[in-house]
């Protein structure tokens, strides 16, 4: 099988790359740090393609070389970025909303034909259990009208995904979508909290945090669960943000991101 993985340089991501080319996939990592990228599409043997989801046209070209090199069987969308100020990305987005939600749906979209002709598409996507404290603000979603908050930026961008996964399995009944929470992993993604939570996740929550391998493993779930729809919670489906269940709200947000990535 032929499989994509965004950010597959470091954490989940790249414990995913690992298992699927140990048992024989064919890995395409997408990755926006190139020289990180070559270091391990040749340690793992894989395809290896430049995507930096904060930059539209960076993930154009991506779709492009992807579709080039034949069918696709399955696309993870991972990557993951956190900042502590409000940041804009080239393409004038906030960059969580960017990297968590307009990448990912112009990627996903633009690869369509590509995962069709392998007759058997799966898409997993990343997203964390915290979606539930997110809201879906249609008129802001680049947060320039409210007072930006990272924890909250993020949470919408994670409610985001689950609302783009469950329209996207709506919309492509011939493949298998499904949205994951990884649970609590101990990677580089902590590095950007502030440093009392670096602290606990090192000492009183080290218990609680798990390696990316038992990240993996859930979006492995996910991908191959033969279901659609579903957002799962580590390994088992959950029930999601109520908003999910709302295709008005979920077409709305695929409009939306469809004008903005047009
Ligand atoms: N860890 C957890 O407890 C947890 C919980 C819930 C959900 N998640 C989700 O799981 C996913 C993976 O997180 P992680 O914990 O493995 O984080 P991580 O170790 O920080 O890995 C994030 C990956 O995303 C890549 N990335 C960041 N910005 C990018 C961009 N603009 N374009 C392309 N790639 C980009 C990074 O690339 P570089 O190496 O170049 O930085 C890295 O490979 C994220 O979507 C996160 O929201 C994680």
């Amino acid at each position: 099988m032929r499989i994509a993985v965004t950010g597959a340089t470091s954490g989940i991501g790249r414990a995913l790359a690992e298992t699927l080319a140990a048992r024989g996939d064919r890995v395409v990592l997408l990755c926006r740090d190139v020289a990180k990228m070559e270091t391990l599409r040749v340690d793992l043997d894989a395809e290896a393609v430049r995507c930096d989801l904060a930059d539209l046209a960076s993930v154009r070209e991506a779709a492009d070389t992807i579709a080039s090199g034949g069918p696709l069987h399955a696309l993870v969308n991972n990557a993951g970025t956190y900042t502590p100020v409000r940041e804009e990305t080239p393409d004038g987005h906030e960059r969580m909303f960017q990297v968590h939600v307009l990448g990912p749906f112009l990627l996903t979209t633009l690869l369509e034909p590509c995962l069709r002709a392998s007759g058997e598409a799966r898409v997993a996507n990343l997203a964390g259990l915290y979606h539930r404290h997110g809201t879906l603000v249609l008129d802001d979603l680049d947060w320039r009208s409210r007072p930006w908050d990272a924890g909250a930026a993020n949470a919408d961008s994670q409610l985001h995904r689950v609302l783009f996964t469950f329209e996207l399995a709506a919309r492509w009944p011939w493949a298998h979508v499904n949205a994951v929470h990884p649970g609590a992993i101990r990677t580089s993604a902590q590095d950007a909290a502030p440093w009392f939570l670096r602290l606990m996740a090192d000492t009183v929550l080290k218990p609680v945090f798990k390696p990316p391998e038992v990240g993996a493993h859930a979006v492995l779930t996910a991908l191959e669960s033969g279901g659609t729809g579903v957002w799962f919670r580590r390994t088992h489906p959950d029930v999601p943000h109520a908003l999910a269940e709302d295709p008005r709200a979920r077409r709305a947000l695929w409009d939306a991101a469809e004008t903005a990535t047009r």
